[in-house]
Formats: C-alpha cells, sequence, structure tokens
C-alpha cells in the first residue's frame, strides 16, 4: 500500500541550544533531518515527502536533499507558528492520496516494520499511530503533590508516525482551524471528530532528538544498528 509523507521540519528547536534547526546537526556523518528523509526515500511504498520548512532555511534544505540525492520531495511548503499548522500548510498543498504519514523530521531511527503496519491498519480503519507502553509509574502530580497513581496497564507514550486516510485527516485539520483547537499531535484533531484511532506498538528507540542528551542516545542507536 503506498503513502506519502507530511514531516514538520520547521522548528526552531530551543530546547537544543544549538542556535539553529536542531535537524541540520549532524548525527555521526550525516544531519538528523537526512537521516529521517533517508527513511522514506528508501521505503518503496512512500511516493512522495513533504516538508514543512522555514521560508529562510528552504534553499539550505533544497541544498542538503540534492547533496544527499533525496529524489521523492515533492514540495516545501511554509511552516506556522506550531506543528500543527507545519502540518496543515503541507496537507493543504497536497494532491488527494489514500495514505497520509506525518511524522517529526527530528525522529530519525522510526522502523520500516512500524511503518509497514501503521499504513495497513490505516488502510483498513482509517486512523494508526505509533507509540509504546509505559515504562514508569504513573502518577498525576497537582501542585507537587501526587494525588492519583494512574493504573499504567493503559497507558501508552505517543509518538510519531501517525497515519491516516487522507480525507479524514484533512477534515480534522480543517474543523481544528475553524474552531482554532490546537492539539498536541494529529491523532487528536481526529478524535475529535468522534474517529477511532488505532495504536501500532513501536520501539522505545523511536526518540525524537529533543536535548543534546539526545544526540549522545541518537549516535548509540545508530552505531548499534550498524553492527
Ligand atoms: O519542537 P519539537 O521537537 O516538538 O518539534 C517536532 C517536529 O515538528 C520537529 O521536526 C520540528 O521541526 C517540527 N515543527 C514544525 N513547526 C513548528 C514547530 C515544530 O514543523 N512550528
Amino acid at each position: 500500500m503506498n503513502y506519502e509523507v507530511v514531516l514538520p521540519a520547521a522548528g526552531s528547536g530551543k530546547r537544543m541550544g544549538a542556535g539553529k534547526n536542531k535537524l541540520f546537526l549532524q548525527l555521526l556523518n550525516k544531519p538528523i533531518l537526512i537521516h529521517t528523509l533517508e527513511v522514506f526515500q528508501n521505503d518503496p511504498h512512500c511516493t512522495g515527502i513533504w516538508l514543512a520548512v522555514k521560508p529562510e532555511e528552504r534553499d539550505y534544505i533544497q541544498s542538503l536533499i540534492s547533496q544527499y540525492e533525496i529524489t521523492k520531495v515533492k514540495g516545501l511548503p511554509a511552516g506556522g507558528e506550531e506543528r500543527q499548522h507545519s502540518v496543515h500548510s503541507c496537507l493543504k498543498e497536497m494532491d488527494e492520496v489514500d495514505i497520509v504519514l506525518v511524522h517529526d523530521a527530528a525522529r530519525p531511527f522510526v522502523t520500516q516494520q512500524v511503518i509497514d503496519k501503521l499504513v495497513q491498519i490505516a488502510h483498513e480503519k482509517g486512523a494508526a499511530i505509533a507509540g509504546v507502553k509505559a515504562k514508569d509509574t504513573m502518577k498525576k502530580v497537582e501542585d507537587g503533590v501526587i494525588v492519583e497513581t494512574v493504573d499504567r496497564d493503559n497507558l501508552w507514550a505517543i509518538q510519531t508516525p501517525q497515519a491516516f486516510r487522507f480525507d479524514l485527516l484533512y477534515e480534522a485539520e480543517d474543523v481544528a482551524e475553524k474552531v482554532g483547537f490546537l492539539g498536541t499531535d494529529e491523532a487528536m484533531l481526529v478524535e475529535r471528530l468522534g474517529h477511532q484511532v488505532y495504536i501500532v506498538e513501536s520501539t522505545y528507540d523511536n526518540v525524537k532528538i529533543t536535548t543534546k542528551e539526545d544526540l549522545l542516545l541518537g549516535e548509540m542507536i545508530l552505531k548499534q544498528r550498524e553492527i
């Protein structure tokens, strides 16, 4: 089953403190952004990549795309104030496809197996997202005090990719924009429409590179995969 992917890449990466877009930082031998792009470049079922970018970074990103021979990029629309706006600006430029994946450009370690499963379930059910079971004991805290220990058996930490039938995500983004709702992931927007979203068990190493410590972790993950 073919799909196209939207990669929001227009963040400022303040928590990294690198003074530039964290996606341009090197992870072993190449920029984080290229590691992520190569996942989809190498997946034969991915027929198009859409990157939401900051306009002032577009030329540089274009040059990286050429240098690393990424051929599937179909467009680089301007990102928005929030990640959700960046995703929306890509959807608005895309032609309708069956399945669209949304994936953080800062998550270079997603596995092919997880992508395949997400696409399959999105095709069958409409919406599927990657996540991992909570490992730690989870507590709800208010004003520094525990108010509840939450049953961890039902708790999942949610990642990307998140996969949807295109028309469903398009409608969800459209409605959210009209009512001014800002979600922390795409699934939230689809949940608001009353549509069921399915979980696909992912891997704990599908981390989002956010802080300097994540760069070290990322290098370890890459080295371990090379063995
Ligand atoms: O900042 P954070 O790591 O949560 O961002 C997740 C992804 O969303 C990153 O790949 C980042 O570049 C992207 N993003 C975006 N537009 C924004 C904020 C974040 O495309 N306004």
